[in-house]
């Protein structure tokens, strides 16, 4: 993939390297990954959520600069999953504060305090402000069956985000040609493997040029021999500066491409740090535990 197209994320990625295009939808401003008076691209504190009397994340904190590649790992039903649909909206935290800073078409920083008294209306107008900065890239790809591969992919940039139809068109092409799929725009989902078809499902969430990226798992639906070409458009957007959050099982991905790796169990971040730390010298025996278990299962 080629770093000059209009979709490329940031003036400088989180690697050193050197961007030349116009666009930034990553919401990049140059040379500096702190550009808002040094705070970070994306701070939680304090995130809390129950269902009923099920409390599913308690007290999580998150720093996440830009360009920054953050995997979150752990075990079956830790919270994984509920994070991400917090940061995008999909699910309303009983408490916490989430806020962005940079991202593209929002001047100050974004800040939304889940604990405070503030009118519905703020609240929505506050959400809409972070949901404009992420996209998710979903388990399940969740392509609509009746509409083909381009249909798909600029749904959201005409529909949602207004935005001019021969051009939204000619980046979905463009984005499509550089994972590939470049000859795939007129064809169904139907049509495609599980591993184009989530290939398409990251084009959609980039055609959005979000701030920050999330993928829930994006392989773990594939079959074995579909997933390194998935991981590999990932490592790419790595490579651009995207700034990702990642929830995935793939350790050995997570350990080369990821920047910082977080734990959770249980609702709670159990441990946090570079990828050669938690993944290599775990402190916690919990960590220790469930990388020995996915490095080594059946022992
Ligand atoms: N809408 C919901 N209503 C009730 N409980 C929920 C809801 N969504 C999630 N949960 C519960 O919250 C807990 C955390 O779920 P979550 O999906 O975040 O886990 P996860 O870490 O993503 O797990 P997995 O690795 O299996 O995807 C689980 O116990 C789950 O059953
Ligand atoms: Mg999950």
């Amino acid at each position: 993939m080629s770093p000059s197209s209009a979709a490329s994320p940031s003036a400088r990625g989180r690697r050193g390297v050197s961007r030349e295009d116009g666009a930034r939808p990553n919401g990049a401003a140059e040379n500096a990954s702190r550009p808002n008076g040094g705070e970070p691209f994306l701070s939680v504190r304090g995130l809390a959520k129950s269902f009923g009397d099920h409390t599913v994340l308690r007290d999580i904190d998150l720093t996440v600069e830009r360009g920054d590649v953050v995997a979150l790992i752990g075990p079956s039903g830790s919270g994984k999953t509920t994070i991400l649909r917090c940061l995008i909206g999909l699910e309303e935290p009983d408490a916490g504060v989430i806020r962005f800073s940079g991202a593209e078409g929002v001047a100050e920083p974004v800040s939304v305090d889940f604990s405070e008294r503030v009118s519905p209306r703020e609240r929505r107008r506050r959400e809409a402000d972070l949901q404009r900065a992420t996209a998710m890239v979903f388990q399940q790809y969740n392509l609509f069956p009746h509409r083909t591969v381009l249909q798909n992919v600029i749904e959201g940039p005409i529909l949602v985000q207004k935005r001019n139809r021969e051009e939204a068109k000619a980046e979905a092409l463009d984005l499509l040609a550089r994972v590939g799929l470049r000859d795939k725009a007129d064809a169904y989902p139907h049509e495609l493997s599980g591993g184009q078809q989530q290939r398409v499902g990251i084009v959609r969430a980039l055609a959005l040029r979000p701030a920050l990226l999330l993928f829930d798992e994006p392989t773990s639906a594939l079959d074995p021999e579909l997933v390194g070409d998935v991981l590999r458009v990932i490592r790419e957007l790595a490579e651009q500066g995207w700034t990702m959050l990642i929830v995935t099982h793939e350790l050995q991905f997570a350990r080369q491409v990821a920047s910082q790796v977080v734990f959770m169990d249980q609702g709670v971040v159990v441990e946090s740090g570079a990828a050669s730390e938690v993944l290599g010298r775990p402190a916690q025996a919990r960590t220790q535990q469930f990388v020995r278990r996915l490095t080594h299962p059946g022992e």
